[in-house]
């Protein structure tokens, strides 16, 4: 093919194809624009963005209901029982462990006081954690229903590593 060969033979056509050249890219773009724009915004309408469905989009994942269930089909009141996985070691400790162990009554070591727990901990997590099930001196066994074993020793980790431990 020489150089010379262009199906552009008259100035006519060259006009139509300098402005195909610009017309058919901007209607491309016009219509990708369209499509894209409903893909990401499938509520068309404007209520979209009223505070309810607002606060229904960026509401946290689950809730806690605290009140009394009381189910449709039966005059029952049923408790919600929610399952909130485990507890972590520090509420364990707020509720259980802190009212000895904050202020060293029955002369439980304190939290923090890394003297009264260094040879505590030489012992080695588990036999902690047997102590605390089990009971030791003056601190009663708290193996029981209140809290799973596994919460325990979090309990146990949460206060040791706040003494001096690393566990
Ligand atoms: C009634 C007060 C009391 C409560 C409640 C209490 N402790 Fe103690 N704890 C003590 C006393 C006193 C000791 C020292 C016992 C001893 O060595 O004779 C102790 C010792 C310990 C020890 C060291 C055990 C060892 O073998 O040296 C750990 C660990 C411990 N407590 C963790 C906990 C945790 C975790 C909780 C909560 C789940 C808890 N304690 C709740 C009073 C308490």
């Amino acid at each position: 093919m020489s150089e010379n060969e262009t199906p552009i033979k008259t100035p006519k056509q060259l006009i139509y194809a300098i402005a195909g050249a610009f017309i058919i890219p901007v209607i491309v773009i016009v219509l990708l624009t369209k499509f894209v724009g409903s893909l990401k915004n499938p509520e068309k309408s404007s209520d979209a963005y009223t505070a309810e469905k607002i606060a229904q989009r960026i509401q946290p994942i689950g809730t806690l209901r605290t009140e009394p269930y009381v189910s449709a089909e039966s005059d029952n009141v049923v408790l919600a029982s929610v399952d909130v996985g485990p507890l972590s070691g520090e509420a364990v400790y707020s509720n259980r462990c802190a009212a000895c162990h904050e202020a060293g009554v029955l002369n439980a070591p304190k939290i923090g006081d890394i003297g009264a727990w260094k040879p505590r901990l030489g012992q080695g997590l588990d036999k902690l954690v047997y102590s605390v099930l089990n009971g030791k001196g003056s601190m009663g066994a708290h193996k029981g229903p209140l809290n799973t074993d596994e919460e325990i020793k979090a309990a146990v980790v949460y206060l040791t590593n706040k003494s001096g431990g690393s566990f």
